[in-house]
């Protein structure tokens, strides 16, 4: 009995796919490389551990692993994006045949995903790239799936994708078709780079929550509150969070205050200064990881500048309003560089259909995505939407008071102030770049446009 398709990678997300696909009752083969004394007999003994993989065929013998696929095969990547890619690639091309298909489900480069797609072509074999989120349980109860190359090849693996992911409120698989060559793994990335601002939206709320010597408890109950109108993901898991204890101690409160990256929100921002797109949080977001990352640089600096005691009064209410302000600003922008890149690389994503990918499965599902499914069906700016106006003019003052209480109690918020910057920056017809251009033409004759002038004529003045 040959297998419907091929998983190599026994890590957490490669097992723990493989298990999904084992309880929706797929035959599969599941390999993982052989290093003497290291990584030995890790197939079998992940098929001999989980009951789900009681009919999957183990292999740690590339050749085999292959022949026991039906063709056309699928095999499917979980290995560590990067070379190792590159490297599993070329053992592999030169076992398949043409018209296989390959999918790489980590969190890979898109332009790593198009050049790969690109030299597989030559050889007939396709490539799929394919961002998948939702961490170890996501793998294993049912992922969001971001899925990008030639249709053609998408077709093949597309009923066995959609069987394992996640399903939307109605029922729908949370995997979709997002597009030509890398735009899965580019619409991952993105996702990655919304996760960010997202956590650290919700890391400066608790800071300013611990500025005011709140218990943990104390702040989970204020973040409970907020979850009838302001469900998500991040805030249910930073409620559990805060409330875990190890010994009676809060386990949060023992963790070192540096955040760590993988690079994918490295990435996103790269793509955003690449592109000339003014989404501020994610780089703010990243950037506030490295700050952290200076703690001793921080504590050095700390004993030179006395930190005045908070004295900030903003109600809970006003702290969800500016939050869920923070939130959509985030989702405007995260939305608005998939949509500029993808006109400009003709991938035709549909941002309705990102939105509705993500409702479940993934780190960023929410309420609010819920909302975006059907606004971004008609519509591509958050920010210019009736259906958002109420809501944000709303909010707006709390967001305005948040920032404000943060400086005056020097609290570090820079995803919130990116926030609120932006949409001032965005909201002002005539802003005060003529000063910048007027500059650049005086020290560097770089010339300026005139207002109203339709010709665009250019222009230098000797200053
Ligand atoms: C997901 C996560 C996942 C992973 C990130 C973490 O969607 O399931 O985003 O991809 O947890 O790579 O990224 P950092 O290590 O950069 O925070």
């Amino acid at each position: 009995m040959k297998s419907s398709l091929g998983i190599i990678g026994m890590g957490v997300m490669g097992t723990n796919l493989a298990r999904n696909f084992g309880r929706n009752k797929y035959a599969i083969s599941i390999y993982n490389r052989h290093v003497p004394n290291k990584e030995e007999n890790v197939a079998l003994n992940k098929q001999r551990t989980y009951d789900e993989l009681d009919h999957a065929q183990a292999f740690d013998d590339l050749n085999l692993f292959i022949a026991s696929v039906e063709r056309p095969r699928k095999i499917i990547l979980m290995v560590n994006a990067g070379t190792t890619i590159d490297i599993v690639l070329e053992n592999l091309s030169s076992l398949l045949a043409p018209g296989d298909v390959i999918v790489d489900g980590g969190n890979s480069h898109f332009e790593d995903t198009q050049r790969r797609m690109d030299t597989l072509k030559k050889k007939e074999i396709f490539f799929i790239g394919a961002g998948i989120s939702g961490g170890e349980e996501g793998a294993l109860k049912g992922p969001s799936i971001m899925p990008s190359g030639e249709e053609e090849a998408y077709a093949l693996i597309a009923q066995h994708l959609e069987a394992i992911a996640a399903k939307d409120n109605r029922g729908n698989p949370c995997c979709t078709y997002v597009g030509a060559q890398g735009s899965g793994h580019f619409v991952k990335m993105i996702h990655n780079g919304i996760e960010y601002a997202e956590m650290q939206l919700l890391a400066e709320c608790y800071a300013v929550l611990k500025a005011q010597q709140l218990s943990n408890e104390a702040m989970a109950l204020i973040f409970e509150s907020w979850l009838p109108d302001t469900q998500s993901y991040l805030l249910e898991i930073t409620i559990q969070i805060l409330r875990k204890k190890e010994q009676d101690v809060y386990i949060l409160d023992t963790i070192l205050d540096k955040a760590e990256n993988k690079g994918t929100g490295k990435w996103s921002s790269q793509t955003i200064a690449d592109n000339g797109i003014p989404s501020t949080m994610i780089p703010a977001a990243l950037f506030a990881r490295y700050l952290s990352f200076f703690k001793e640089k921080r504590i050095e600096i700390s004993q030179l500048y006395s930190t005045q005691e908070a004295n900030i009064s903003l109600s809970n209410e006003e702290l969800k309003a500016a939050y869920q302000l923070g939130r959509i600003i985030n989702h405007h922008q995260g939305f608005l560089i998939i949509k500029e890149v993808a006109q400009q690389k003709n991938w035709k994503v549909s941002l309705s259909k990102v939105a509705q990918i993500w409702t479940e499965g993934c780190i960023i599902k929410s309420s609010l995505m819920q909302e975006l499914v059907a606004l971004l069906n008609t519509e591509d700016s958050l920010l210019e939407s009736n259906r958002l106006k109420g809501q944000i003019k709303a909010t707006y003052p709390s967001l305005k008071k948040l920032v404000v209480q943060g400086i005056e109690n020097e609290i570090h918020l820079p995803c919130f102030s990116e926030a609120i910057n932006y949409f001032n920056g965005i909201k002002t017809a005539y802003s005060s770049a003529n000063l910048i251009q007027a500059q650049r033409d005086f020290f560097g004759a770089h010339t300026y446009k005139k207002i109203n002038d339709p010709d665009g004529k250019r222009h230098h003045t000797v200053w």
